[in-house]
């Protein structure tokens, strides 16, 4: 099936300094209240950095286990440098599925997830923390002189395009601009991506990540190199997100579901090989490649130490009980080793 996202353009907005684009504010809040997801082209996106960006993790993923073992740290729940495959599984939801049309249900979890992942940090460091752990210092891989500039460049677009459209979905829900983003001051945001050897998991159906939801406020990704997102709106149906080039597609991460008191849901999601890719994946293991599948993933986190809980017009005594306050480090913490990031 496909779901068509309107894609939302945020240039009247910035253009304007935030003075018009309201039918945009409306519609970027309608989107996440309806699906979970905003789909959006910032004209402050230059074409250049995205695929500066998928160039660079394709050279790092490819590079032996040996080289990209330093870069590893277990022992803080992989929340920087390099996560290897099979480390991550999501939780097994029998009860969310169990409600999905048979059409739409996720492919089943039997592993953990082959896909590998890098973590780059970036955004500031919070003055004092509680959960120094999940603020950690930056991991610089060794081989790669160009890597804080293209991950720079990339977060930074990253960032300020988060940040700009949690303004419009506040000013769409008829809140001050900074209602989401106060939360998002000193969060530890991580560059994200993943990358997954189609050589190895390329066959039609593969889990790359199997279905699930994400612990931070939101997600943001452009196009990755091969297709095989695939998303569930609220009412369960699912479909194959498309990016178009200079989009960006953020979705709902359990954070920004916390403090809305559940009117935006955090959107579920499955990454699979399909059949789409193998074309272009047999010609790059024709040409003696390896195909890589490298997603731009860009994960926007609450501050650990920031109080989650239902604000302005979600405040209500109902969202309260549903969402009892939390520390978003605590919150992060649990789901990490719902996910066996953190094992104890
Ligand atoms: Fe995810």
């Amino acid at each position: 099936m496909s779901v068509d996202l309107p894609v939302i353009d945020l240039g009247a907005y910035l253009r304007s300094g935030g003075k018009e684009g309201s039918d945009a504010c409306a519609a970027v809040a309608r989107s996440f209240e309806e699906v979970g997801i905003a789909l959006v082209r910032d004209p402050r996106l230059p074409e250049n950095i995205p695929r500066r960006f998928v160039g660079l993790m394709e050279r790092y993923f490819a590079q032996p286990e040996a080289v990209k073992q330093p870069d590893c740290r277990a022992e803080i729940g992989y929340q920087v440098g390099w996560t290897p495959s099979f480390i991550e599984r999501p939780r097994v939801r029998p009860e969310v599925v169990a409600k999905l049309a048979p059409e739409h249900r996720p492919k089943p979890v039997l592993t953990a997830d082959p896909k590998e992942r890098f973590f780059a940090s970036l955004g500031k460091k919070p003055p004092t923390t509680k959960f120094d752990w999940l603020n950690p210092d930056p991991v610089m891989p060794q081989a790669f002189p160009e890597w804080y500039d293209v991950t720079g460049a990339w977060s930074t677009n990253m960032i300020r395009t988060v940040y700009t459209l949690l303004e419009m979905a506040a000013r769409g829900f008829g809140e001050r601009a900074d209602l989401f983003t106060t939360f998002l001051e000193y969060g530890p945001h991580l560059l994200a991506p993943t990358g997954s050897d189609l050589s190895k998991y390329g066959a039609p159906d593969t889990v790359l990540a199997g279905f699930h939801d994400d612990l931070n406020f939101v997600t943001a990704h452009t196009q990755s190199n091969y297709p095989g997102l695939r998303a569930w709106t609220r009412t369960g149906e699912s479909f194959f997100a498309k990016v178009p080039d200079g989009c960006i597609l953020v979705q709902a991460g359990q954070q920004l579901e916390y403090v809305t008191g559940g009117a935006i849901l955090c959107g579920l999601h499955e990454v699979l090989a399909v059949e789409a890719a193998q074309e272009k994946m047999r010609s790059e293991i024709a040409n003696g490649r390896v195909p890589w599948r490298i997603s731009s993933t860009l994960f926007a986190h609450a501050t650990s130490d920031a109080t989650l809980l239902p604000v302005g017009r979600f405040a209500t005594d109902e969202a309260h009980s549903k969402y009892p306050s939390i520390l978003a480090g605590d919150q992060v913490a649990k789901e990490l080793e719902a996910i066996e990031l953190v094992r104890n």
